[in-house]
């Protein structure tokens, strides 16, 4: 009802309706949602979109809707929020129940882990646009000369770095150790390789157990006695900087998200050279890919609910979706599009990928979730870069994460 009125208004009156969507993301995804824009005004004449561009890193943006938000800010219709935030929002009353706006039959064509990360107190506050997961990108060409295969463990990594870095003089791995949201990413699947994690099903703080001691200790050997990770590793290494180094053929191993792949095709020196699989493992363990990935909300005080919500539902369509799959290798949240004979041509990893979702690992999913980040960013960093031992650092994780459990329960 509310669209055909809003249509009606533009055809009596010519005027458009301004929607203003809020998005942080690279140039490269800026140009292409610009596109995408163009067509969806295209198709609903009375409506503008204007772009409320923030920078990439997740931790600026986070601050910027802390303020803008908590300021009860009317400017904003829809924003593309991280995974992590759905609770913190919804908790604070910022994002619109979307259960009234979508149909059961379309909510259940996405996956399903949507159903753990989008939802708070029972109710769906976002839906997914593109999922994210951690995956490990090699050199197939240097794998290849060496007759050696893409490894399955941690200690098959090591081997095969320690073997093929020097020789090259490239690095080994790389991935993201800088006290930033990456770092916990890349903690939270050190340790679920090792069967670890940090709060139990029973609500329990179990980040101090032993196997997430081994993780953490091999974390910090892969830079300090192995050597196959760059020293910087924790004082710079964040998504694009490990990308860039990879991308100038500077190391062997990548840890980082599925948006590198697409950017290492359209790289002349990288086409071809690249290869995609799961991350390893501790050897009694299994590969465990954490759970990116951004989301649109409508903002509880948009005056612009309605169109919001049209805007919504085209770049989530099956058809957006595939476009940014194929331009972007953003991954799709739609389930039948793993099965698409031109995206599994396209992105050859979806396979994996669509393992990797089966048992993903998924930071944990409390409105406090940005204190506990904190907490993980600062101790795992400290135990990086040698100013304290892995047991120290998780105890004081443990004692710090028990606190604020409390004061977040308690009140
Ligand atoms: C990616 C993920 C997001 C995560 C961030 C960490 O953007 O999609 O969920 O929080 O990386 O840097």
């Amino acid at each position: 009802m509310v669209g055909l009125w809003i249509a009606y208004t533009f055809f009596r009156t010519g005027k458009t309706d301004e929607v203003v969507f809020s998005i942080g993301a690279g140039t490269e995804e800026i140009r292409f949602v610009k596109k995408l824009i163009e067509e969806f005004e295209t198709k609903h004449p009375a409506i503008k979109v204007v772009l409320n561009v923030l920078p990439a890193p997740t931790d600026q943006q986070h601050h910027y809707y802390i303020t803008t938000l908590g300021a009860k800010n009317k400017d904003i219709d829809v924003m593309r929020i991280d995974t992590i935030w759905i609770a913190e929002f919804a908790s604070a009353g910022w994002l619109e129940s979307l259960g009234k706006y979508i149909d059961k039959e379309d909510r259940a064509s996405f996956i399903p882990v949507t159903e753990k990360t989008n939802v708070f107190q029972d109710n769906l506050y976002a839906i997914p646009w593109n999922a994210n997961v951690g995956l490990l990108y090699y050199r197939k060409d240097l794998l290849e000369k060496y007759n050696m295969h893409p490894p399955n463990t941690w200690e098959e990594l090591i081997e095969i770095c320690t073997k093929i870095s020097a020789s090259e003089s490239i690095y080994g791995y790389l991935w993201q150790g800088k006290q930033y949201e990456g770092l916990v990413c890349n903690f939270v699947e050190f340790i679920g390789s090792n069967n670890g994690g940090i709060i139990d099903d029973a609500g329990r703080i179990i980040v101090d157990a032993e196997q997430n001691k081994i993780a953490l200790n091999l974390m910090r050997d892969l830079i300090w006695e192995y050597r196959i990770s760059p020293q910087n590793t924790y004082s710079e290494l964040a998504e694009e900087s490990s990308r860039h180094l990879f991308q100038q053929g500077k190391g062997l191993f990548l840890r980082n998200w599925t948006y590198v792949w697409e950017l290492c095709q359209k790289d002349p020196s990288m086409k071809g050279k690249v290869g995609v699989s799961q991350l390893p493992k501790f050897s009694d363990g299994k590969p465990a890919s954490v759970y990116g990935g951004w989301h649109l909300a409508i903002n509880a005080y948009s005056k612009k609910k309605e169109r919001a919500w049209q805007l919504i539902n085209f770049l989530t369509s099956y058809e957006t979706q595939k476009e940014l799959a194929i331009d972007l290798s953003w991954l799709p949240s739609r389930k039948a599009l793993y099965k698409d004979p031109e995206l599994l041509e396209k992105l050859p990893f979806l396979p994996v990928v669509e393992s990797a979702l089966q048992d993903v690992q998924i930071r944990p999913n409390v409105p406090y979730y940005q204190w506990i980040s904190d907490v993980l960013q600062k101790h795992v960093n400290k135990a990086l870069s040698n100013q304290t031992s892995s047991e120290e650092a998780l105890s004081s994780i443990k004692a710090k994460l028990e606190g604020i459990k409390r004061d977040f329960t308690e009140n």
